[in-house]
């Protein structure tokens, strides 16, 4: 058979295969074997490359010596390679993935699997399917994802920093975008404002202060978590009177300065720490007053249906951006299950797509904040009122693993640390020990794609979306020649002086 690439050997499952290979085979490429139930296609895992001549630790001119008798027998030559079954060929042609129930034949004859078969395997056509990148092993064949599964099961981004989770938010929301969903960012670094997607709305959020509890209030203008006291009075000035004041903030300062001077009640202590809050207060108004927003009467407001919608949280500190995470989804929770129930006055008539970037900070593993309880029930009952996460994280481990589990697809790449790829594992049956272990080996852009929004998992390379431009590493090289070529007058004399 010329265009066997190994035999099958040692103990095979339905599921996954040792072969003995012929020539190396990359992790990620894809094989061919026949079985009593059909052929079966695998995704290879894994691939050593072994010599039983140079195996042991020797001295340098042995191992010379070895090297050359190794090089002239072939025998010495041992390609083992992993795979794991993707399902029978006959039912992914027909768009269904059904796993073979019995082993192939110990000596079955593995052969590659050609660039058609994977064609029709993941190029899926159609309104619900959109391209997002290539097999990274088969650059001739195009891989679709299912928009539909995005929109309602979840999506979790887990990879280290550098390796294309913005790229490939930017290319989802282009493609949402494209299809008139509606998508809102949570923009953690300020980096999606600069993406140039027809009908993307860049907007602050807007919280009204008037709805939060005392402990919220305290978060929101930044008194600080230990400082009880001043939360404490902070708490005491903020009555339901002030609540419903016109001048809402007039009202809390008006309330703390009349402690201030009012020494026949308040000690010292207390008109000092009255002075304090209301700095803090007014600091917090001259740096985030217009996302605190008394009159702001929903914070669905600023959203636009059928639009990619980017809030930017740059600027706010992390429980700030925690209320505003927490508000925002309450809120379109509660409008999409208005609308699914057939309530009136719902505003989002369609599902909503939700984008957490740096998800650590807002669903830590270690402690609740003040979004993750909402994020959890989203992620648990979201699908049935069409409300969907796509969570992005470069530290997956420091996640809620329960919340995560709930993700019907994944994008994985880059994760070196052990911790990060036991926590892919725990969550994901499709990335195996074999799988993660070349997950720290991929570049940008090259990602793990698995789930229900992938046919059968893939290893592909995604996309680079032009449009976004900002979160590219500068290149300080280039730059410092352009400006200093536009002109810089010191001569060093000058500049040994200055
Ligand atoms: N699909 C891709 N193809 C080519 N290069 C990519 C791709 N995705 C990312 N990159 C490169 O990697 C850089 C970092 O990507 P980014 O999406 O910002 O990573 P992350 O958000 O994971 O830190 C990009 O500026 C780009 O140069
Ligand atoms: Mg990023």
């Amino acid at each position: 058979m010329s265009d066997e690439v190994g035999i099958v050997i040692g103990e095979a499952r339905p599921d996954r295969i040792e072969f003995v290979a012929k020539y190396p085979v990359r992790v990620g490429d894809y094989v061919v074997v026949d079985t009593e139930d059909g052929p079966i296609v695998y995704m290879v895992e894994g691939f050593r490359n072994i010599s039983e001549l140079l195996q042991n630790e020797t001295d340098y001119q042995t191992a010379d010596e070895v090297r050359r008798a190794s090089s002239k027998n072939p025998r010495d030559r041992v390609r083992i390679g992993i795979a794991r079954a993707l399902g029978l060929v006959n039912e992914l042609l027909e768009g269904r993935r059904i796993y073979p129930t019995l082993p192939p034949e110990p000596g079955a004859s593995v052969k590659p699997a050609g660039d058609d078969l994977l064609k029709s395997i993941y190029g899926s056509e159609g309104k619900r399917w959109v391209g997002v990148g290539y097999l990274l092993r088969r650059p001739e064949v195009r891989v679709s994802i299912n928009l539909n599964m995005v929109a309602s099961r979840h999506l979790a981004i887990l990879a280290a920093t550098g390796k294309g989770k913005s790229n490939l938010l930017a290319l989802l929301a282009k493609k949402v975008s494209e299809r008139h969903g509606t998508m809102v960012i949570f923009d953690y670094h300020g980096e999606y404002d600069q993406l140039r997607i027809p009908g993307i709305k860049i907007t602050i959020p807007k919280i009204n202060p008037r709805y939060l509890d005392a402990e919220e209030l305290a978060d929101l203008v930044g008194v600080r978590r230990d400082a009880e006291r001043q939360r404490g009075l902070l708490q005491q000035v903020y009555t339901q009177e002030v609540r419903e004041a016109e001048d809402f903030w007039g009202a809390i300062i008006g309330r703390l300065q009349a402690i201030a001077v009012d020494d026949n009640n308040f000690d010292f202590q207390t008109r000092i720490r009255a002075v304090s809050v209301t700095e803090i207060i007014n600091r917090a108004l001259t740096v985030w007053g217009k996302v605190f927003d008394p009159s702001a009467r929903s914070p669905l407001d600023v959203i636009v249906n059928n639009r990619v919608n980017v809030l930017d949280i740059s600027e706010l500190t992390e429980y700030q951006s925690q209320i505003i995470v927490d508000r925002y989804l309450e809120e379109i929770l509660q409008d999409r299950k208005n609308a699914v129930r057939g309530e009136g006055g719902a505003k989002f008539k369609s599902p909503v797509i939700v984008v957490i970037e740096e998800a650590h900070a807002f669903l830590p593993s270690e402690r609740r904040t003040r979004c993750s309880e909402i994020i959890a029930r989203i992620a648990r009952e979201g699908r049935k009122f069409g409300v969907s996460l796509i969570i992005i994280s470069q530290r997956p481990s420091k996640l809620d693993a329960d919340t995560i589990s709930q993700m019907g697809s994944f994008a994985i790449s880059g994760l070196i640390h052990p911790k990060d790829q036991n926590f892919v594992r725990e969550v994901t049956d499709d990335v195996s020990e074999e799988l993660g272990t070349s997950l720290p080996s991929l570049n940008p852009g090259e990602m793990i794609l698995a789930g229900q929004f992938i046919k059968v998992p893939a290893l592909v390379k995604v996309d680079l979306v032009e449009e976004k431009l900002i979160g590219r590493d500068l290149d300080a090289v280039d730059l410092w020649e352009r400006e200093y070529g536009s002109g810089s007058d010191y001569s060093t004399e000058e500049l040994i002086k200055l």
